[in-house]
């Protein structure tokens, strides 16, 4: 990391962002998964990860919730250390869909192509890459130690989140078995899929995310453990990625406004990378209707602003 922000600079404008955000009312937790409806909806944290490791943490930061689409930052990452960059463009892509993250259209309309790992599509043929192949075991042991790597910390899956989902993943189902009939999946589609299913129902805290995302901010050294977690190269290449389409079609919005690089989840995360600077989290349940955490958006964007940590 290049740029230093002094620490008390960075906790007063998490302090500030958190009393400014902490009685918004708007969104709606999830529900088309039966766990997520039930997480307390007035949950809210927001951590910050320094150059050296300092974590500044305000509100609900040690609470474990579902990691769900975040979980699609670090699979793509992985994937790409064991396969090279240029292989996942050309296996999956790079880019925007401007749909919704669950969107067959999306692969429809991309003539066979899922678009980015970023989005469902992507995201389970990304998981179907990961080695070893055929081993479901061995794949689910490489993600996870990868994840456990980019935080510093173990992480575990939520047994009730990870059965709420399999029993309502139809539309995945079906995307796992258009990547088959596209080629477009590299390994059985179910056990794909499970893999998929059970990354997003890991739990994490916003205090893990943004360890997270300070070690992608850093360009794959981990700044609590100083582990080199993944080549150098590829931090460009996913926070390139995250700022494509990491708010899925508000992804445009979302850059004007604040120009952070930011991956979002329907448990309520979202994960933002400044490159050389810090790594961002914030966590809260209702979400818009793109499924987007609107308190954290809103206290990321406030920080973000406040700190001119924008990347263009
Ligand atoms: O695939 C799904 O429906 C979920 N398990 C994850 C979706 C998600 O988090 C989308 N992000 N905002």
């Amino acid at each position: 990391m290049i740029q230093k922000i002094d620490k008390q600079t960075v906790r007063a404008a998490v302090e500030a962002a958190y009393d400014r955000c902490k009685e918004e009312q708007g969104g709606k937790n999830a529900d088309y998964i039966p766990y997520l409806a039930g997480v307390p909806s007035t949950l809210f944290g927001i951590a910050a990860c320094l150059p050296d490791g300092d974590v500044v943490a305000v509100g609900d930061t040690d609470y474990v919730f579902g990691i769900e689409s975040v979980s699609k930052v670090p699979t793509a990452i992985l994937a790409m250390d064991q396969y090279g960059a240029k292989e996942i463009l050309d296996r999956i892509g790079a880019d925007a869909t401007g749909l919704p993250f669950n969107s067959i259209m999306a692969l429809l309309l991309e003539k066979e192509h899922p678009s980015t790992p970023l989005v469902n599509a992507g995201a389970i043929s990304a998981c179907s890459m990961i080695r070893p192949t055929g081993d479901a075991d061995g794949k689910w042991r490489a993600i996870v130690s990868f994840i456990a790597d980019l935080t510093g910390s173990e992480v575990e899956v939520i047994d009730e989140l990870y059965r709420s989902e399999t029993a309502t993943n139809f539309n995945n189902k079906s995307i796992a078995w258009l990547l088959k009939n596209y080629a477009r999946i590299y390994d059985d589609p179910e056990l794909s899929l499970d893999l998929y299913t059970r990354q997003c129902s890991l739990g994490v805290t916003a205090r893990q995310l943004a360890v997270m995302a300070a070690t992608i901010a850093s360009g794959g050294v981990n700044p609590l453990t100083r582990k080199e977690v993944f080549k150098p190269g590829l931090a460009p290449k996913i926070t390139s990625m995250m700022a494509t389409v990491g708010f899925y079609e508000h992804t445009g919005d979302w850059l004007f406004t604040t120009g952070l690089p930011a991956k979002t989840g329907v448990g309520g995360g979202i994960m933002g990378v400044v490159p050389g600077v810090m790594g961002l989290a914030a966590f809260a349940p209702p979400l818009d209707e793109a499924g987007n955490s609107v308190k954290a958006q809103r206290a990321l964007a406030y920080i973000a602003g406040r700190l001119n940590l924008g990347v263009f």
